[in-house]
């Protein structure tokens, strides 16, 4: 087990933490406390019994040890020896030393455990999750918990060193704007009134500036009822900010200020300055807005290629095209199901073509659609995806956002390492498009970040917002690592003509806007400063330093995908008499 957390004093019932004992310890009396990890007798009379607290392990010979079972908790006090030459393990950090005329008390026993907590075996998640008390003793979990203790206390240094203000914002509230389903909560002395929980504090955090607190964080506990996923729970954590008097470069400093303490605190490496790229370059490039820039695979424009094409596959607003090397070794049956995953995407097909040598060692195309290219098509797709024999491409024609769409989803299934391999690539996209260039369910247009967010000044003053609201971009950034989301932000809207012409642009009518938003615009009445901030998700930076896949394995206690606790059994029904307190009935259910 690392201790990467300094462990503090051993103090109370210990004298020194079972991880901590070395050679030079040799001759001490001392007392460790923990749980029995494990108990290998040593004929009739001694045994010895793996001590085991968050810290490491220590091997105690102790007498008589047969009532002594796993995970009973100990306090054994004894003499520090060297073990014997041949017993040294080197796998432990107090593989020198054992303990030796040991006393042992019983400080409480342990029924048997479901399971081994010693192993790094899988077991099966429902039953890790409902005795999660067993499975947070285990050196995994004991680790992540400690990468975020780090994490945070790194953020917060960086954030106070540079003048920020840490404010509680509530958690009952009225609905925040962030697109998700909202948890709420009935009020008892409003019968038939409700609360919503948080989806984050963006609003409060804007009537923070209007407060003038100038420069405010928070890492802020956030709700959003939504599809759980391996990035995504139902409560959460983000480091909030927001500050006043700045822009979108004060605030990527201040955030990569941030992530760069996390990082070295955990890694001891420099991320160093954080590449930009605008969004219209990562979706031409990786079609995605969170591109992972461990790998190249990218893009490639074609449109030109095919634009007098006799093909009719090819007779599209857009072609672009993908290089997978070596994947000229594909097999039907691999190919057709890659087909079948790019028409569920949204593509009409998938054009495939594999590259072998030609005449004289040259690359030419062959198989799939090679048939309907001319030479001249053909010689140019090979250029411009500087293809060789031996690999596959891959081409979408399409509108130009499906093009993009497809094969940025067909680059990574094909082309992504594991979450845990290779660096961190950090990485921020910039100039978002204010609008979806899809209209909401509503039929109207809808704000890509939120409709607080400011859009580009050469855009609003062109008259764009009025005139073509899907070409306007806005001043909101993101911030990537290795594929995933980790965090967005924007500056925001501080002037009310600005914002009408936002609110015209998205059909928010008046009456809806101050139904909805009245009190941060009835706020902005009173000399707002310009202010811009950002949030990112401490449980995914988290989950990325301690290698982890799944954000559950850095919560301590998580739900399950179905957004169950099966340690607690929540969610559950209430009583009837607490149902009637609040005024609510509940209805049948329909299924
Ligand atoms: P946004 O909605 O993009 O922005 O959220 C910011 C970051 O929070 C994390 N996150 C989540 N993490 C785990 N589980 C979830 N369900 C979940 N949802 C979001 C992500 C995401 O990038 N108020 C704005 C920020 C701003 O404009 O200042 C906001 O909340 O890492
Ligand atoms: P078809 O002519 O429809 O039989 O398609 C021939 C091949 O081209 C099949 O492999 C299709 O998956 C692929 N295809 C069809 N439409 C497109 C398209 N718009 N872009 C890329 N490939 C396509």
């Amino acid at each position: 087990m690392t201790e990467i957390l300094s462990t503090g004093p051993a103090v109370g019932l210990r004298t020194h933490w079972c991880g901590e004992l070395r050679a030079s310890d040799i001759g001490a009396t001392v007392s460790l406390c923990g749980w029995v990890e494990n108990r290998r007798e040593h004929g009739e009379q001694l045994a010895f019994i793996d001590l085991r607290d968050r810290t490491g392990i220590t091997q105690c010979v102790v007498a008589k040890a047969h009532d002594l079972r796993s995970e009973y908790v100990l306090r054994i006090t004894g003499t520090v020896q060297a073990r014997f030459e041949g017993a040294t393990n080197d796998k432990l950090d107090t593989g020198e030393i054992e303990l030796q005329d040991c006393t042992v008390e019983v400080l409480s026993t342990s029924e048997p455990a479901p399971f081994p907590i010693h192993e790094r075996t899988e077991v099966d998640e429902t039953i890790r999750l409902r005795h999660r008390y067993l499975d947070l003793r285990r050196a995994r979990l004991q680790k992540n918990l400690q990468v975020r203790t780090i994490v945070n206390a790194a953020i917060r240094r960086t954030f106070i060193d540079n003048g920020f203000v840490e404010v509680e914002t509530p958690m009952l509230i009225a609905s925040t704007p962030e697109g998700a389903r909202d948890f709420v909560v009935p009020s008892r002395l409003h019968p038939g009134s409700f609360y919503a929980l948080p989806q984050s504090p963006q609003l409060y955090k804007q009537l923070c500036m209007v407060g003038g607190v100038d420069r405010y964080f928070q890492i802020a506990r956030c709700l959003r009822d939504e599809d759980l996923r391996a990035d995504r729970q139902f409560e959460f954590t983000q480091l909030d900010m927001e500050c006043s008097f700045v822009g979108q470069e004060e605030v990527l400093d201040f955030v990569t200020q941030s992530v760069r303490a996390a990082v070295s605190d955990i890694t001891g490496e420099d991320i160093g300055d954080v590449p930009r790229m605008t969004w219209e370059e990562a979706m031409e490039r990786y079609g995605s807005d969170k591109p992972d820039t461990r790998f190249g695979m990218e893009l490639v424009e074609l449109t030109e290629v095919f634009a007098d094409t006799e093909a009719n596959v090819f007779k599209a607003p857009c072609v672009k095209g993908i290089r997978l090397e070596g994947g000229a070794e594909l097999t039907r049956k691999q190919i057709d199901g890659l087909v079948d995953r790019a028409k569920l995407w949204g593509a009409k097909g998938l054009a495939w073509m594999r590259v072998v040598a030609g005449e004289r060692q040259a690359p030419a195309l062959e198989g799939g659609v090679a048939k309907f290219l001319s030479e001249t098509e053909s010689a140019a797709t090979i250029t411009a995806l500087d293809a060789a024999p031996g690999d596959m491409v891959f081409l979408v024609a399409d509108e130009r956002p499906v093009a993009r769409h497809v094969l940025g989803l067909l680059r990574v299934d094909l082309g992504k390492p594991p979450m845990d391999e290779g660096s961190l690539e950090f990485l921020w996209v910039t100039d978002f498009p204010m609008f979806d260039d899809e209209l909401g369910p509503d039929g109207r247009p809808q704000a890509m970040h939120h409709p607080f967010t400011m859009p580009n000044a050469e855009d609003l003053e062109a008259g764009l917002i009025e005139s073509d609201p899907t070409k306007v971009r806005s001043v909101a950034y993101d911030l990537v690592c290795n594929g995933w989301e980790l965090g967005s932000g924007s500056v925001r809207i501080h002037r009310s003509d600005v914002q009408q012409r936002v609110f015209d642009a998205l059909g928010i009518a008046q009456e809806e806007a101050q139904e909805k938003f009245g009190f941060l615009l009835d706020a902005f009445r009173f000399g707002p400063p310009p202010h811009a901030g950002f949030a990112y998700g401490i449980d995914r930076l988290v989950a990325l330093l301690a290698g982890e896949t799944n954000i559950r394995e850095v919560i301590a206690f998580p739900k399950t995908q179905k957004g169950a606790d099966p340690l607690t059994d929540a969610p559950s029904e209430l009583e009837p008499r607490v149902l009637e307190e609040l005024g609510l009935r509940v209805l049948p259910r329909l299924d």
